[in-house]
Formats: structure tokens, sequence, C-alpha cells
């Protein structure tokens, strides 16, 4: 399809599952803007810039991919950048609740963007950004969750 599908999130970092999802949707929209939300609230381990980069690095052998950062509303980003769709990953029905209710909030700030919910590969249904930190800080092996770009940045930031 010929629309821009926007994917935000805070990538904190990007993992294998948010990459599963990068790719399910650029075989459904021609056109993917990967966009990391500032999101301080979370204190993030990695910079916006960080976390772009880890992202560019991982998608770099996908076309048809951008990668930015915003800290707007991510409706109204979507339509500033003319995204016509946001993609979200639903990894389990827990996901649902909360996803559900931020694509209704969505709708009603952006009435003409929708969201489409995508399903990761089973295998990284039970995988996410806090976990893989937690086990990285630990020093337990991360390699099959995340890029190994990833793997070498949470290297970096826990000195092992
Ligand atoms: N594979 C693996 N993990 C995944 C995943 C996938 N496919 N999809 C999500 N996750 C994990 C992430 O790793 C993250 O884990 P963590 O909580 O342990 O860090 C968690 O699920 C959710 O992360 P993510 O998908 O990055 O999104 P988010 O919930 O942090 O981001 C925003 C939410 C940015 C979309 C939302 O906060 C937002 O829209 N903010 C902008 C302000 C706004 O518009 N507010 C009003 C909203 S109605």
């Amino acid at each position: 399809m010929g629309e821009i599908a926007l994917y935000p999130g805070t990538f904190d970092p990007v993992t294998l599952g948010h990459i599963d999802i990068v790719k399910r949707a650029r075989k459904i929209f021609s056109s993917l803007v990967v966009a990391v939300a500032e999101n301080p609230q979370k204190s993030p381990l990695f910079s916006v810039e960080e976390r772009m980069e880890l992202i560019r690095t991982a998608t770099a052998d996908i076309d048809g991919i951008t990668v930015t950062w915003f800290n707007d509303l991510t409706a109204r980003f979507a339509r500033s950048i003319n995204a016509t769709v946001i993609i979200r990953g639903l990894r389990a029905v827990s996901d649902f609740e909360f996803e559900f209710q931020m694509a209704l909030m969505n709708r009603k700030i952006e009435p003409l963007v929708e969201t489409v919910f995508l399903m990761p590969n089973e295998k990284y249904s039970y995988l996410s950004s806090s976990l893989v930190k937690d086990i990285a800080r630990r020093g337990g092996d991360i390699s099959c969750f995340v890029p190994e770009v990833v793997g070498a940045g949470l290297k970096a930031k826990f000195g092992a």
C-alpha cells in the first residue's frame, strides 16, 4: 500500500521483536517511519540519538524505512508527517487493554489516522526492553533477543 505508516515507541533499546514488527509492517506499507518517543518519564538508558542510531543500524538492510524522533502527541505527529496509519505490536493479551485505550484516544485526537496492530513471531511474545536491560545489567546473555549492534551497545553501557 502506498500510505506512510508510523511505528512509534520508546525503543529503549530496539529488540528483535520490534524488528519483526518493522518487517511485517513493511510487507503491507511501502514507507515506514520508525519514530523514537523521547519519553523522559520512562528514564531511558539510551539517549534519543543513541536509540535512533541503533534502529538505523539494525534496519540498514530493510528498504523504505526512515528513522526519526518526536516529543509531540503520537497522533498529531502522524498527521504532521502525512502518515495515515500508526503501527503497534501486540505481544500478548496483556498488551491489549492499554493498546486499545491508546488507539481509541489517538482516533479521537486524529480521526483520519488508523491504528493497525501486528503480532510479532510468538518467540518474541515474552520479550520486553526492560527485561533485556535487566538481563544485560546482570551479565546475562541477551544475544538471541536483540540485534548485534544493540548487544554491543548494552555491553558498553554496563561495562561487561
Ligand atoms: N517486541 C518486543 N518488545 C516489544 C514489542 C515487540 N514487538 N512491542 C513492544 N515491546 C515492548 C517494549 O520493549 C517496551 O518494553 P518496556 O516497557 O519493558 O520498556 C514495551 O513493550 C512498550 O514499548 P514500546 O512499544 O516501545 O512503546 P511504548 O509503550 O513505550 O511507547 C508510545 C508508547 C510512545 C507510543 C506512547 O507513549 C505515546 O504515544 N507517547 C506520545 C505521547 C502521546 O501521544 N500520548 C497520548 C497517547 S494516547
